[in-house]
């Protein structure tokens, strides 16, 4: 995830630059840079690597390190390759920008800017930002106008920082990407994260969607979407750094379950067009009439990543016509598997690095096997060894409990599923992609609407030894992977099982001490046998708490989910099952984020 920080005040500017950098950086990036004001205009140091490297480049230098006022970003990349032309800020001789998020019309502002004659030399959608506000500057606009105008032409998930050569403030622009005002005496800072400023400032004003501000040392003017002066509040945080780059949660878990929708919107939103066309042609390093001709795909992987293959397997055959099998590495490396004529090995792995999902890996390519993974940390071991690799973008995920993991390679499954049917030109998967880029806001709507109802059913629950996690399709995945999620937090014994195989043994475990968790989508007519079990379970005076978009009078507790198709029903019912883990282990005072016995990388067999 991109970092952005801003500086203008009493103070050089430099130190607090790069100080903000450096608490920014367990957000996760591949580059940095920093812009400032200076007598001589605007002067810009960017690498390709970390802050360090940064700092190097800056020492070396002839920076005027005197001026007052600058930016700074750490990029994590989407658009275009981690390279130092790519990395942020993006400037011309007149203003320099600092962006995090997607520009999703920029092709449209790129011929825009083109019929004028001006073209971009980055391959990123942040330097359409900077060459439009230049365009104005020249057209004899100030920088704020300058600016106005130029907001009002983007289209996507954005906030923006700009510096201009010849005024003494900021302009700032932010919708649906985090960006933050930190206000101290004679001095203003500006951050997409509390945790950059938190140890200079506690007073601070939070953007929301639409919000333009004009910022210097002592004058913060914020105007609305229509570009009216507006008033926001200032909110007081007496954060440690550490709670403030959880974002205020008690645990990264919680935080990243809460950043879902933006660890998926982040990898689906440049990968699909408004068209539904999947953009993975760049990125995916194998022949098309390859893939057009697969005839198997193995997916290989553990634990959660292993669930995220077992839940999209039916989409990947939906959709590509192809038989695919989930196997879990442990097993697999040591099975001799029949491999087919035309085999695509699918390694998924978050860490890159889990060795029994590198090995099998490794002897596929021996075999000879085609090999492409998904994974999200960039550079790992089993990205470097596939053939081909799709990132996650979901930014570094820290509690060892995989959460915003799993519905980002979802979304690269999905993505792929519907990729490989287009090449096939197959239309419906051009439908099936619109849909997907719906689902980071039904993913927030889901947190939002349903964290209150588990905090009161963990308070209920918490105590119980033993749960059954119980469904049917697309939703028995579903209930492995939220068993997964209660045993490894909470120590509670959590088993999952196809709902329909209770009656051929589970159902001896039933009584007053072991609730079940049901997952049931609305779809005919799973979710009917789906309630026909809790009536058996209810005959035997189990618990159930059941989790669907479709109430049901015979269970003891429901959590309500919004209504959303069959297909992209993981996206929405995962996240309730990985709320009431969390709050069910909280309230056992476990070490959620570090929880006994478990590494957030399992790297020996
Ligand atoms: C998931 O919550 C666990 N931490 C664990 O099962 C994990 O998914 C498994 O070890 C695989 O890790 P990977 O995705 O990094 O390969």
């Amino acid at each position: 995830m991109c970092g952005i920080v801003g500086y203008t005040g009493k103070r050089k500017a430099l130190g607090i630059l790069l100080s903000g950098l450096q608490s920014l950086e367990y957000r996760g990036y591949d580059s940095a840079g920093i812009s400032l004001k200076t007598k001589s205009g605007i002067e810009t140091v960017k690498t390709k690597g970390k802050v360090i490297d940064l700092i190097s480049l800056i020492a070396e230098s002839r920076l005027d390190t005197s001026a007052k006022i600058g930016i700074g970003h750490t990029r994590w990349a989407t658009h275009g390759k981690p390279s130092t032309e790519n990395a942020h800020p993006h400037f011309t001789e007149a203003v320099s920008v600092v962006h995090n998020g997607i520009i999703e019309n920029y092709r449209s502002i790129e011929k825009f800017l083109n019929n004028k004659g001006i073209s971009r030399k980055t391959d990123t959608d942040t330097e359409t930002i900077a060459l439009l506000i230049d365009h104005y500057l020249k057209a004899s606009l100030d920088f704020k106008n300058a600016f106005f105008e130029s907001v009002k032409k983007l289209k996507g998930s954005f906030a923006i920082v700009a510096l201009s050569k010849d005024f003494d403030y900021l302009m700032l622009a932010k919708h649906e990407s985090p960006l933050v005002i930190g206000i101290s005496e004679g001095e203003t800072f500006i951050a997409s994260d509390v945790s950059a400023m938190i140890e200079y400032t506690n007073n601070f004003i939070f953007l929301e969607d639409g919000d333009v501000a004009l910022v210097d040392r002592d004058r913060i003017t914020i105007f609305n979407e229509k570009l009216e002066e507006t008033k926001r509040n200032t909110v007081q945080i007496n954060w440690s750094k550490e709670k403030a780059q959880k974002g205020g949660y008690k645990h990264f878990m919680l935080k990243e379950i809460a950043e879902e929708d933006e660890a998926v919107r982040n990898t689906i939103q440049s990968r699909i067009d408004e068209n539904g066309r999947i953009l993975l042609d760049d990125e995916i390093k194998l022949d098309k009439e390859f893939l057009k001709n697969i005839d198997r795909i193995t997916v290989v992987a553990c634990g959660t990543s292993f669930y995220a293959g077992l839940t999209a397997k039916p989409i990947l055959e939906k959709f590509t016509g192809v038989k695919v099998d989930v196997e879990i590495g442990s097993e697999f490396r040591y099975y001799d598997y029949l491999y087919s004529k035309n085999n695509l090995f699918l390694a998924i792995s978050q860490s890159g690095e889990t060795a029994d999902t590198k090995e099998p890996l490794k002897m596929a390519k021996k075999r000879g096997i085609k090999t492409l993974s998904i994974v999200n940390v960039k550079e790992s071991a089993i990205a470097r060894l596939s053939d081909s690799c799709i990132y996650t973008l979901a930014g570094p995920e820290i509690s060892v409990a995989s959460t915003k993991a799993f519905t980002s390679q979802l979304a690269v499954l999905f993505m792929l599923a519907f990729y490989i049917s287009q090449l096939k030109g197959k239309r419906e998967a051009f439908e099936a992609a619109k849909k997907l880029l719906k689902i980071p806001s039904l993913i927030k709507q889901t947190f939002d609407l349903t964290e209150k109802t588990i905090k009161e059913l963990a308070d209920k629950y918490y105590k119980y030894q033993n749960f059954l996690y119980l469904g049917r399709g697309i939703c028995f995945p579903l209930a492995l992977e939220g068993a997964l999620k209660l045993k490894e937090i909470s120590y509670i014994h959590a088993e999952g099982y196809p709902a329909g195989e209770m009656k051929h043994g589970p159902i001896a475990l039933i009584d007053e001490n072991t609730p079940s968790v049901v997952v049931a989508h609305p779809k005919e007519p799973l979710y009917s046998k789906s309630i026909s079990n809790c009536e058996e379970i209810k005959s035997r005076h189990g618990k159930i708490i059941l989790v669907s978009s479709r109430k049901s009078t015979i269970v003891d507790d429901i959590i309500e989910v919004p209504e959303v198709d069959y297909d992209f029903a993981p996206f929405i019912y995962i996240i309730p099952l990985q709320l009431f883990a969390y709050h069910v282990a909280y309230l056992r005072g476990n070490d959620i984020d570090q929880p006994r016995n478990l590494a957030k990388s399992v790297t020996v067999e």
